[in-house]
């Protein structure tokens, strides 16, 4: 082991945190090499910094004529220079100020700064590596997006549980998610992972489910257990109806010392920037301060120095003009009004089939999706029926069937949705 990690790993080791971490995340370090030494050198060498590998001309990175005429806002810092590990500072804080502003109940103070990863992926693939080792299991919602199972099984080895989160017509299963947890926790160790509004369903828990939730990792704490809760915030804010409003983030982390509540968000549903690959991962932990908070960050930073070494600069300065614009918020406003327009288009059409006997719609109320059981017919024969015959894309995923409500146009919806159910009529009559 690296002397390094074994400090690290002695600050740590007294935390959930440290008795959480995977074999990857025990010996993970972040060197005293190039970063760190260039880290130092732009703040002291004041004669001339010739420590990291970019090119430099009159002071500043050199960059070409036709990159700066597609940034013309742009200084060669925020257009090509490399960011730091773990992101822009002044990027970091301003998540974690917006973060704070849309999520009261996170105490600023006691989390860490948001680290810049490039995009939601990476957030839940890094914690993965930290902190998930081969056949250890890692607890969601069943169905869930699809590309959990690829990082807890097909990166780390791990074991993705699927607990029936959702009970069509009324919203959470909590019996079947506390004992999901409960049994989990009986081997010491709990790791969950939670996602509101969820991808497929479109279901975020009432104030009720959510103090639910709360309750049931809080119980495994007490009852002994460390517990990792990572947060897949990715559709934060679209909430169209009476559910929670903010993340259970800030909950986790002020819960107990047993457990370490990770944050995984960042701009790319919430503010339109899909194709930039940026967010933010932020640690949360009663039992941590300072210096582990920083010892953890250190193991984050050399995960990301390891993978892609830094993220790309445009997006984060770009992001950064972006949460200091004063338009920005009435236009995210428009945004979310258009979203929950077709929202509440696909919901007054699905509430007038509630009584259709092959598609049950689970419960519903934000973000992108909104997803149906299939009953009594395949999801996949449906979907490619919808795709062949009638144009109409949607995704399959076992017995679900999915529909980004968040790609149709209001007018559209009315006709799509007719369209869903009467082909599933037809596949049943067809006896496919
Ligand atoms: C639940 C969920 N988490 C994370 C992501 C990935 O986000 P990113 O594109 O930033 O990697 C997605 C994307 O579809 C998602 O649905």
């Amino acid at each position: 082991m690296h002397p390094l990690a074994e400090e690290l790993n002695s600050i740590l080791d007294k935390t959930a945190a440290g008795r959480l971490l995977s074999s990857f995340g025990r010996r993970i370090y972040f060197p005293k090499g190039i970063i760190a030494q260039s880290g130092e050198a732009k703040k002291q060498a004041h004669r001339a910094n010739a420590t990291i590998g970019m090119a430099y001309k009159d002071g500043g990175p050199l960059m070409l004529k036709s990159i700066a005429s597609f940034m013309p806002s742009f200084s060669p810092d925020e257009a090509v220079a490399y960011a730091p590990t773990a992101g822009l500072e002044e990027a970091r804080l301003a998540w974690k100020q917006e973060m704070v502003r849309k999520n009261p109940s996170i105490n600023g103070d006691a989390i860490s700064l948001p680290a810049v990863i490039p995009g939601l992926t990476s957030g839940i693939s890094y914690t993965a590596d930290l902190f998930v080792d081969t056949d250890q299991a890692v607890l969601s919602a069943y169905p869930c997006w699809d590309n959990y199972a690829l990082v807890i099984e097909g990166r780390r080895g791990g074991v993705l549980k699927g607990v029936p989160f959702f009970v069509p017509g009324r919203g959470l299963d909590l019996d079947a998610i506390a004992s999901g947890c409960k049994e989990a926790a009986k081997g010491g160790q709990l790791r969950v992972l939670f996602n509101f509004p969820q991808n497929p369903s479109g279901y975020t828990p009432s104030i009720g489910e959510g103090e639910a939730l709360v309750n049931i990792i809080g119980e495994a704490a007490r009852g002994g257990a460390d517990v990792l809760v990572m947060v897949d915030d990715a559709y934060f804010g679209l909430f169209y109806e009476d559910s929670l409003k903010e993340s259970l983030f800030g909950r986790f982390a002020g819960l107990d010392e047993r457990v370490l509540a990770v944050k995984i968000d960042g701009p790319t549903k919430e503010d339109y920037v899909w194709g930039f690959r940026m967010g933010f991962l932020t640690f949360g932990s009663r039992g941590m301060n300072v210096e582990t908070y920083g010892a953890l960050e250190k193991k984050l930073m050399g995960t990301i120095r390891s993978s892609v070494s830094c993220v790309n600069t445009p997006a984060q300065s770009i992001m950064l003009k972006t949460l200091a614009d004063s338009e920005t918020g009435k236009e995210k406003a428009a945004c979310f009004r258009l979203m929950k327009r077709r929202y509440q288009a696909v919901r007054a059409f699905v509430d007038s089939r509630a009584d259709h006997g092959i598609l049950e719609a689970l419960p519903f109320n934000s973000g992108y999706f909104m997803s149906f059981l299939c009953k009594g017919i395949s999801a996949e024969k449906l979907r490619r029926e919808l795709l062949a015959v009638h144009g109409i894309g949607t995704v399959a995923l076992g017995p679900y069937l999915r529909v980004a409500f968040s790609c149709l146009e209001e007018e559209q919806i009315p006709g799509i949705f007719e369209t869903i159910y009467k082909s599933a009529g037809e596949i049943q009559v067809r006896g496919l």
